[in-house]
């Protein structure tokens, strides 16, 4: 059993001070240390764990909105904030987890969390490094764009700085990208990269971009909606102008959400594992450290502040 099991410590968190519009502030956030028993109530099926990676998503704006008709559950004023990440499993009285085990999944960003019903991942292969999974599923544009080099496209990448742009070429392959924030005229820039049209978009930022690729496409093009994160600091979204291009080009546009296929997750890894472990694709993290960094590593996201998957360690195994 982990030496601190059995003992109260202090339990640093990052609260949510209130609901937010607009874009959010480091001061709509505070860290409060509190304290917790490390021990599992008798008779429950509890677990207790060490958290040790949290995950920075765009979505986690969305979930600070009052909102009543969103499917992705508002946060609480006054709690903890929650998302995802990787944890030390300290203790467990629940059959599928022993003292020891690093798992990932729904996550509380806290030190440390008594999870009364754990949904909760086994890590297996630790020989890559055990951040990587609160990205492997969630940091999207970089991966994307890398496995569709693997199966012989043409990519393009739009991100907001030379940095970046050199990063997409340099070190993730895409064949071109450019600067969002310097093209005047995103129609224009879109046609210089696609002189024959798109036959595929992934779309992680919808708004402007998104119409523009969207008279861009060619007939039968395919949209995959996966977030956008340009409206996400918006109270009112912005329109999307040509949508009519949806019917134009006869565009297959459809929206999915990781949830629904976590049951494909083993295959997941068996597919990107040994890309990894080859350098066959290259994955780049922006740690944060500490949960008083939490709220700017969070916010970068929304100012581009982050290169690669954004981290947040809460401290080091
Ligand atoms: N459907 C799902 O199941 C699912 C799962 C995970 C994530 N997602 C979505 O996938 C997208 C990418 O997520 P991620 O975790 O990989 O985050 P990420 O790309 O690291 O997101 C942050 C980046 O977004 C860019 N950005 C910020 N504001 C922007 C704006 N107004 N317009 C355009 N770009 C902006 C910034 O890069 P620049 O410097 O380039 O501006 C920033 O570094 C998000 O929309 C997220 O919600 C969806």
């Amino acid at each position: 059993m982990a030496a601190s099991v059995g003992k109260e410590v202090s339990n640093k968190q990052l609260i949510l001070r209130d609901y937010v519009t607009g874009s959010p502030k480091e001061s709509d956030m505070y860290v409060e240390t509190s304290t917790i028993k490390l021990e599992i109530p008798s008779g429950s099926k509890a677990v207790l764990l060490k958290n040790l990676y949290l995950s920075c998503d765009p979505i986690m704006r969305i979930r600070m909105n009052r909102a009543e008709d969103s499917i992705f559950a508002s946060y609480i004023p006054g709690s903890a904030l929650s998302g995802y990440g990787v944890a030390k499993v300290l203790d467990s009285r629940h059959p599928d987890y022993k003292e020891g085990d690093f798992v990932w999944g729904p996550a509380v960003w806290e030190e440390y969390s008594l999870v009364e019903e754990p949904n909760l991942t086994k890590i297996h292969h630790t020989d890559v490094p055990l951040s990587y999974y609160t990205g492997i599923l969630g940091a999207v544009g970089q991966l994307v764009g890398q496995f569709a080099k693997l199966t012989g496209c043409y990519v393009v990448g739009s991100a907001g700085s030379q940095q970046k742009v050199d990063l997409l070429k340099n070190k993730f392959g895409f064949d071109e990208a450019f600067n969002y924030k310097e093209e005047h005229d995103l129609n224009a820039a879109l046609k210089r990269y696609f002189p024959n049209g798109i036959d595929i978009y992934f779309d992680n930022v919808g708004g402007k971009m998104l119409d523009a690729v969207l008279l861009n496409m060619r007939d039968h093009g395919r949209i995959a909606g996966c977030g956008m994160t340009s409206i996400y600091n918006l109270d009112e979204p912005e329109g999307i102008k040509n949508l009519m291009f949806i019917i134009y080009k006869r565009i297959r546009m459809e929206g999915f959400a990781a949830i629904e296929y976590y049951h494909l997750y083993p295959k997941f890894l068996d597919h990107i594992l040994p890309y990894i472990r080859e350098s066959k694709v290259v994955y780049v993290e922006d740690i944060a450290e500490g949960l008083e960094n939490g709220a700017a590593a969070l916010l970068g996201l929304f100012s581009g502040r982050n290169i690669g998957k954004q981290v947040l360690v809460v401290t080091h195994e």
